[in-house]
């Protein structure tokens, strides 16, 4: 008798795998993980003290509605609160945005190479992906993600700063392309990274949502806030795509000690915009100092930086792990977040050695 298995949805077959960045071995001569875009600083200040605290109750289920930090958000962001979503992290709420657009048959663009879950939840979904190469100096290539939209494309992912290359869009170049994507296909601004833009002319997703019902913002509190490891995002969106993403959530999906943490963060703006200011401050360092050794990079906005490497990225992160820092290698380039100044250090080191060598 042939064994039986639970039948599976055959679209389940070519979902790649969400590749985690590597974490530093222990005990390992790896000191410093510089693979996941982390922020290297403990909680904010009060942080700590609301999540023991919300800790102390979760025997209980948290607040669905996360209504403490909903109407902080409002109130911070000047939007109606049924503009508002959490989720899971960002890429919570991307799954949930995904799931309320497209099933079989529709298409999701995004660029690509771009952040690695949009193929994966879009073929969750069931949807096609629909990536478009990004242009010259690793940038998103508007035009042909325009060019890319037929009568089946259902939401478009804009990573602006974009994850793994760092570069942005700008603001003309947003709107003049928001300005031509039909009105029934949602655009989701993916602002995981937008607390360490420093690029002036890079407009913030908020204010383009205000007057565009197609226009979705995604905010995350991982990245510039530190709170990776409690797994908490928001949407910006006009009804009816807020609704469709409270409904698609996971019921309870958000913890109360995240969304203590979160609402915790919110309160301690200053201390944040020292700890966003040193970042910057160590990406422009490193930056220098890579164009000093030689390199050419595209412009990073975002906490990590791009070395378009090609086929000699996986070397390339195995000399960067003898000197003790785990970057995260792709097959057209290595992404290397920006983290403590010694992890910095032996990252410019490791990177000294691997030009001298080439
Ligand atoms: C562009 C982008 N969006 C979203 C996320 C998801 O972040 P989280 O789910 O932790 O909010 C990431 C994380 O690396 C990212 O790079």
């Amino acid at each position: 008798m042939t064994e039986k298995t639970p039948k599976l949805r055959a679209a389940l077959d070519g979902v790649p795998t969400y590749k985690p960045g590597r974490p530093a071995a222990p005990g390992g001569p790896v000191a410093y993980k510089l693979s996941s875009n982390e922020n290297p600083y403990p909680p904010l200040p009060g942080v700590l003290e609301s999540a023991l605290a919300a800790a102390a109750s979760f025997n209980r289920y948290p607040d669905m509605a996360c209504a403490g930090l909903m109407a902080e958000l409002a109130e911070r962001f000047d939007v109606p609160l049924s503009h508002l979503a959490t989720g899971t992290g960002s890429v919570g709420v991307a799954q949930q945005l995904v799931q309320a657009t497209a099933g079989p048959g529709d298409e999701v663009i995004y660029a690509w190479r771009s952040f690695e879950a949009y193929p994966i939840i879009t073929q969750v979904a069931g949807a096609t992906p629909v990536p478009v190469p990004l242009a010259e100096g690793d940038v998103h290539d508007l035009e042909a993600m325009l060019a890319a939209i037929t009568d089946r494309t259902r939401l478009i992912f804009v990573c602006n700063p974009n994850n793994p290359t760092g570069t942005v869009v700008r603001r003309a170049e947003l709107e003049s392309f928001l300005d031509r994507v039909p009105a029934d296909v949602l655009v989701v601004l993916d602002e995981a990274y937008l607390e360490f833009i420093r690029d002036e002319n890079v407009p913030d997703g908020i204010d383009l949502y205000r007057t565009r019902p197609n226009v979705c913002v995604l905010r995350t509190f991982s990245k510039a806030y530190g709170l990776a490891g409690l797994r908490i995002g928001f949407a910006v969106a006009h009804e009816p795509v807020a609704a469709a993403l409270r409904k698609t959530a996971v019921p309870f999906g958000v913890s109360q000690v995240a969304q203590d943490a979160a609402v915790a963060s919110l309160r301690s703006e200053d201390a944040l915009r020292e700890r966003v200011d040193a970042l910057v401050a160590e990406r422009t360092r490193v930056v220098a100092a890579l164009a000093g050794q030689g390199w050419t990079l595209p412009e990073s906005q975002a906490n990590f930086v791009w070395l378009p490497l090609g086929e000699r990225s996986q070397d390339f992160a195995a000399v960067c792990e003898r000197a003790g820092v785990v970057v995260r290698p792709f097959p057209e380039g290595v992404r290397v977040t920006i983290g403590e100044v010694e992890a910095n250090d032996l990252f410019l080191r490791a990177a000294e050695e691997f030009r001298k060598e080439l």
